[in-house]
This record gives structure tokens, sequence and C-alpha cells, in this order.
């Protein structure tokens, strides 16, 4: 594919695992279970493919409400994926790193968090953002809340604070803005999701529930990207 048709930045809404498995009569945790190897398939088509910038929406602030049983299942299986995974993804050049609020993330979630980020900081392949107890509104008032600091502590003029300097505030600092978002599931929603930086996103909805969504799928959302035209509000 031409790199100019290729996105630089991809976001994806996971949805749809528990659906999956109450299709199949399985119970919810093998629907995730089952996600988490479309988790590892996608990521390695991305970097494949040749993206820059990968964000995964892995638990949001709201998923909080969800039974207590899933919400300690869920936290169980991202200590085992992040314990056993990061060395494999660090080996390939992955550069993992948290987008979110620490705060209410379990001390055993952070722990394997912070350890996967730190072993591969330096990595250059492609990023992988993991949004984990994220909500997009709370990312906007952090950045509000670290440039009001910023300006305090005489960082900068308030009044000459213009778009491309408050983004370095946001969770995603340096990162390009997304280019392709997708979400699964045949949801039409965008559930709190980067709302600044999808601002001149493509959108793509999939019927396919995330457990079905392989690379094939993963590289069709791509090849339908590569034919939109995008004219940002020109003509
Ligand atoms: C959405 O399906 C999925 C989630 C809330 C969890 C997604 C997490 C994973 C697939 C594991 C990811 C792991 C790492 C390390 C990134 P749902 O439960 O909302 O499905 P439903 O809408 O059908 O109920």
């Amino acid at each position: 594919m031409d790199s100019d048709k290729l996105p630089r930045h991809v976001a994806i809404i996971m949805d749809g695992n528990g659906r999956w498995a109450k299709r199949q009569n399985l119970p919810r945790p093998q629907g995730h279970m089952e996600g988490v190897n479309r988790v590892e398939e996608i990521i390695v088509a991305a970097r494949q493919a040749g993206i820059a910038v990968l964000t995964l929406y892995a638990f949001s602030t709201e998923n909080w409400t969800r039974p207590q049983e899933e919400v300690t299942m869920l936290m169980r299986l991202f200590i085992r994926v992040l314990g056993q995974k990061a060395k494999d993804l660090h080996a390939n050049g992955v550069r993992i790193r948290f987008i979110g609020r620490r705060e209410l993330i379990p001390e055993e979630v952070l722990r394997v968090m912070d350890a996967s980020a730190q072993l591969t900081a330096g990595n250059t392949g492609m990023t992988l953002n993991v949004a984990f107890n994220y909500g997009a509104r709370a990312e906007i008032v952090d950045a509000v809340r670290a440039v009001g600091k910023a300006a305090l502590a005489g960082g900068f003029n308030l009044d000459t604070l213009d778009e491309e300097q408050f983004s370095r505030f946001l969770y995603t600092q340096e990162q390009p803005e997304v280019d392709l978002l997708i979400r699964t599931s045949g949801e039409f929603r965008i559930s709190n999701f980067l709302l600044w930086q999808i601002s001149y996103a493509e959108l793509y909805f999939t019927p396919k529930f995330w457990p079905e969504f392989t690379k094939e799928e993963f590289q069709a959302a791509l090849q339908e990207f590569a034919g939109r035209q995008r004219r940002y509000g020109g003509i």
C-alpha cells in the first residue's frame, strides 16, 4: 500500500467480546480471552503494515461500573497478558505507553504497566498506546490543569496558547492525531474515546465482534481508508 495512503495513527474501540461469547453459549470471560488473541494479531499486523501509532481502548473510566467479578477478571487478565507479552513486544521494537488516569488502578496492575512501559521506552518501531482507565473528557480536564500549572510557573503565556501547544498537554503528547478510528460490534458511538485527537479521523464501523476482528478485517479497514478522500474542511 502507498505510504501516503497508510494511516499514521490507528485507534480501535474493541467492542463485542461479551456478545461474541454469549452467541456461542460461552461465559463472558471466554470472549475476553479470545479478544486477547485478536489484540496480539492486530498489533503484529499494524507493525507489519508500518503504522506509527496504534491506540487500543482496553478499559474505560466507565468500565468500573461492570459487575465486580468481571472487573476483577479483566484486571487479572491484563496482569497476565502484559506480564507474558511485554518481552515479545519489546523484541519486536514496540514501545508501550499507557494513557488514562492512574487513580483506581490496583497496585499490581500498575506494577506490570510500569514495568512494560519502562522496558520498551527506548523502542522506535511502533508506539502502542493502551488506553486504561481512560476517558477523553478526563484527559482534556487533566490537560487544562497541566496548562494552568505551567502558566502559573511562568512556563508560557496563556494569551498565545494555541491548539498545537495545547495538544502537547494531552496524554498522547507529541504523537500524530488519529487518522483512522475503528469500532467493532456494530455500535455507532465514540464512547468518550480520544475526543480531541479524532477531530479529522476517518471513522470505520464494522459489525464484526472484536474476537472476530482478524488481520484480514484490519487490512480491509486499511484498504477502505486508502480510498477515502480527506479534505479537512477544504474542497
Ligand atoms: C469490550 O467487549 C471489551 C472490553 C471492555 C475489554 C477489552 C480488553 C481486551 C480484549 C483485553 C486487552 C488486553 C490488553 C493487554 C490490551 P465488551 O465486554 O464490552 O463486549 P459486549 O459489549 O458484547 O458486552
